[in-house]
């Protein structure tokens, strides 16, 4: 018989055929308190919780006196039965006949007001924190999302190079590493690889870690976050913001259906994603620019937007919103030059609403092979590290678009995050790689 048959899941105590059954469960310790002969355990497994109730006369003194200095996150067997208790959680308790401690361990640090950098310095620990434990399960629901969308809608994912030759998105936040006694990076966007997989594939998309060595002590900055990022064939712009924006909506009323509970628990009613629908909003930058220079921004035509220029103008939506036609001299080299006006590009970025600003980078891809060479020079990096992407242009070139999403960006404003460090697990900002 194999290990996994032989145990119930801790669920299994609140079924409604279990009342007067047999049990056998295993798992860490949440609570422990013993009063006149009786230990009261609470356990935890990745299914639920269990009140556990072990009497001295039952378990015997030498179990008994072992159980009872198990420690916060201590692992224990039980074998019981299951009975009706009006005052444990769900109305249900173990009754046990034996408890076997298999870990006692030693006491849990995590208990005490702690300062958020003891809580990152134990990260390791404070992820078995039921809100911490909520956010990855959302997480993994999100990725699944994300897949199944692409499933359906026929992309293929694909498995891009994360150690790479070139800096992809700006020299400045690559971080460049020892290859071998030559320079290589650590990729900062699958773009280049996804565009060259269209001409066999069409449609394509990856999710992969992405690195930014940006110093900046931002709440939505990490210098490793998970990127999801799609290339099509034969899209403009237009086409490209009518697929972001079904997949946005797809993938969180997917997300709502499927994870109503942890969304609750975390602060995010499910009705509130499912309300959400397309179309988006869409502002062109010189309106914006306009809009928030009337707001008291010192912005002209030509500004980068941050942070604060985000906020105001996403602070009352309820939906996201498309911020198009940026100047070409802020954006990336790959940018297709706006057929209406040589001085914009058809970019676009999906800003979250609430306040929570950037979460989706995209933008039609310059096929002009003279000015895409010209925007490359442009950047002051070496013309033969892009070869091999100007290729793309010389054989089998259509007009193509994709984007680039940051996973933990989008996480953070559905779960109303303060800071995206609490979207993912070991966190990597400047100040901290470990654990
Ligand atoms: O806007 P970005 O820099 O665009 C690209 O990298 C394109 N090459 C993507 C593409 O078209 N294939 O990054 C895309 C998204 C941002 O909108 C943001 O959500 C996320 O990646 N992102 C970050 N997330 C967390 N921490 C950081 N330092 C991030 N930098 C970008
Ligand atoms: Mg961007």
């Amino acid at each position: 018989m194999s290990a996994e048959e032989r145990f119930d899941p801790i669920s299994r105590v609140g079924a409604p055929d279990a009342l007067g059954q047999a049990v056998r469960l295993r798992g860490w310790v949440q609570r422990s308190r013993s009063s006149g002969g009786i230990l009261f355990l609470q356990i935890r497994d990745r299914t639920g919780l269990a009140q556990v109730t072990a009497k001295r006369d039952r378990i015997g003194d030498a179990a008994f006196d072992s159980a009872e200095h198990v420690q916060i996150e201590g692992t224990v067997e039980i074998r019981g039965s299951v009975a009706e208790d009006q005052r444990a959680p769900g109305g249900r308790e173990v009754r046990a006949d034996s408890v076997t401690v298999l870990s006692a361990g030693e006491p849990f640090p995590m208990f005490q007001e702690q300062t958020e950098e003891f809580l990152l310095d134990h990260r390791h620990l404070a992820i078995r924190s039921p809100e911490l434990v909520s956010v990855f399960r959302v997480k993994a629901e999100l990725l699944g999302a994300f897949r199944r969308f692409f499933e359906r809608d026929d992309v293929l994912e694909i498995t891009p190079p994360i150690l790479t030759g070139n800096p992809a998105e700006g020299g400045a936040e690559a971080f460049e590493i020892d290859y071998f006694g030559r320079p290589g990076y650590l990729s900062q966007t699958a773009q280049l690889y996804l565009e060259a997989m269209i001409a066999p594939h069409e449609r394509v998309y990856a999710i992969t870690p992405s690195f930014r060595a940006e110093k900046s002590r931002t709440p939505r900055h990490l210098t490793e976050f998970q990127h999801l990022e799609g290339e099509l064939a034969w899209t403009d712009l237009a086409g490209l913001m009518q697929f972001i924006e079904r997949m946005v909506v797809d993938v969180l009323h997917d997300l709502a259906k499927r994870r109503p509970e942890e969304l609750k628990r975390l602060g995010r009613a499910p009705e509130e994603l499912r309300k959400i629908e397309a179309p988006f909003e869409r502002l062109r930058y010189a309106d914006a620019i306009e809009w928030l220079a009337g707001q008291g921004f010192p912005v002209t035509w030509g500004s980068d937007l941050g942070t604060a220029e985000e906020r105001a103008l996403t602070l009352t939506l309820e939906r996201p919103l498309f911020l198009t036609h940026f100047p070409k001299e802020i954006k990336a080299f790959y940018m297709a030059q706006s057929p209406d006006d040589p001085r914009t590009v058809e970019a676009a970025d999906l800003l979250a609403p609430e306040g929570y600003g950037e979460i989706v980078g995209a933008s039609a891809r310059e096929t002009d092979i003279a000015r895409l060479t010209e925007r490359i020079r442009a950047t002051g990096a070496p013309l033969e590290e892009y070869e091999w992407y100007l290729d793309l242009r010389r054989h089998g070139n259509v007009p193509h678009a994709g984007f680039g999403l940051g996973i933990e960006r989008i996480l953070r404003w559905v779960l109303r995050r303060e800071h995206i460090r609490d979207t993912t697990p070991f966190p990597r900002t400047p100040a901290r790689h470990t654990p």
